[in-house]
């Protein structure tokens, strides 16, 4: 943890052992609300605009309204100014965004009237995976447990949680999540795999979570004349994986080389993926888009 902790919680900066939230917090109650993570890079923020949509998104899919001085935009303002009182300006860092549904007696429908949501936002110190992305990671294969709006980036996370245990017990990295026969996502990250030469993924739809990582590294690939063909990879084609790799925010481009105790591939990160992990590793550096 950083040597100053101070968080944002509802229009105050304040140090993170102060900050209260009430038992009665829809996200406490019933996981009722959204999230965004962010990569900061020298205090940098990373594809702020993707984020910015695809919370925007999150917060109309379930139908939270933000306060009139509220916006995605103000919450990377804010985000940036966390960094700078963490002194978190220089190396790498995470900033984190939340927003429920506000506080109310527990009813299951939405508060009547309308309460302000609750916005929290935090920074933390953040380490890039540099060994597993070098040498590879492992996964496991997990059913997908999860509901009919993965493309929407909610608080509720148990299927997630549960599939990333499982997978940790198993001494795997990431869970690779299967649905009705062909691989959606993983339990944190975006999966993609190169199946008799041609590199696959899942198409965004209300299966997976449309991930900012996925989508900067899509463009990437396009100015690199490699073609993402977004159709999903079947369980079926698992043997016949020459290359697999997941991303994320907090992952990038990384290499699994083993799946289930089998060997992807020859075991070792495949050539497009360690052109794609270039790629988006200057992209970072760069400061993106
Ligand atoms: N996870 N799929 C799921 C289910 C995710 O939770 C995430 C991100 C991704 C990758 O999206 P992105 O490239 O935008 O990070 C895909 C974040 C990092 C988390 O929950 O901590």
């Amino acid at each position: 943890m950083q040597a100053k902790d101070i968080v944002y919680l509802n229009g105050e900066f304040c140090p993170r052992a102060e900050a209260r939230v009430s038992v009665e917090d829809r996200a406490f109650v019933f996981g009722d609300g959204v999230y965004e993570v962010l990569r900061a890079i020298n205090g940098r923020l990373f594809a702020t605009r993707f984020h910015n949509d695809r919370l925007r998104r999150s917060l109309d899919g379930i139908r939270i309204s933000l306060e009139e001085s509220d916006s995605p935009e103000r919450f990377a303002e804010i985000g940036s100014q966390l960094l700078r009182e963490n002194g978190l300006t220089q190396g790498e860092a995470t900033v984190y965004m939340q927003v429920s549904r506000g506080v109310a007696t527990r009813l299951h429908n939405f508060p009547s009237p309308s309460v302000p949501p609750t916005v929290y936002i935090s920074v933390a110190r953040f380490k890039p995976y540099s060994d597993l992305a070098q040498s590879g990671a492992t996964a496991i294969t997990h059913p997908d447990l999860r509901w009919g709006r993965c493309d929407l980036k909610t608080l509720n996370l148990l299927p997630n949680v549960l599939a990333a245990q499982t997978a940790k017990e198993r001494g795997a990295f990431e869970a690779m999540l299967i649905r009705d026969g062909v691989v959606t996502e993983g339990a944190k990250t975006n999966f993609f795999g190169v199946v008799d030469g041609s590199l696959r993924t899942h198409p965004c739809d209300n299966h997976i979570l449309p991930g900012i990582t996925r989508a900067v590294l899509r463009d990437l690939a396009t100015d690199l004349n490699i073609t993402l063909d977004e159709t999903p990879i079947k369980e079926s084609e698992i043997p016949r994986l020459s290359e697999l790799f997941l991303t994320g925010t907090t992952t990038d481009v990384m290499p699994v080389v083993k799946l289930d105790d089998r060997l992807v591939g020859n075991g070792k990160p495949g050539e497009l993926t360690r052109r794609l992990q270039k790629v988006l590793a200057e992209s970072l550096a760069s400061g993106g888009s």
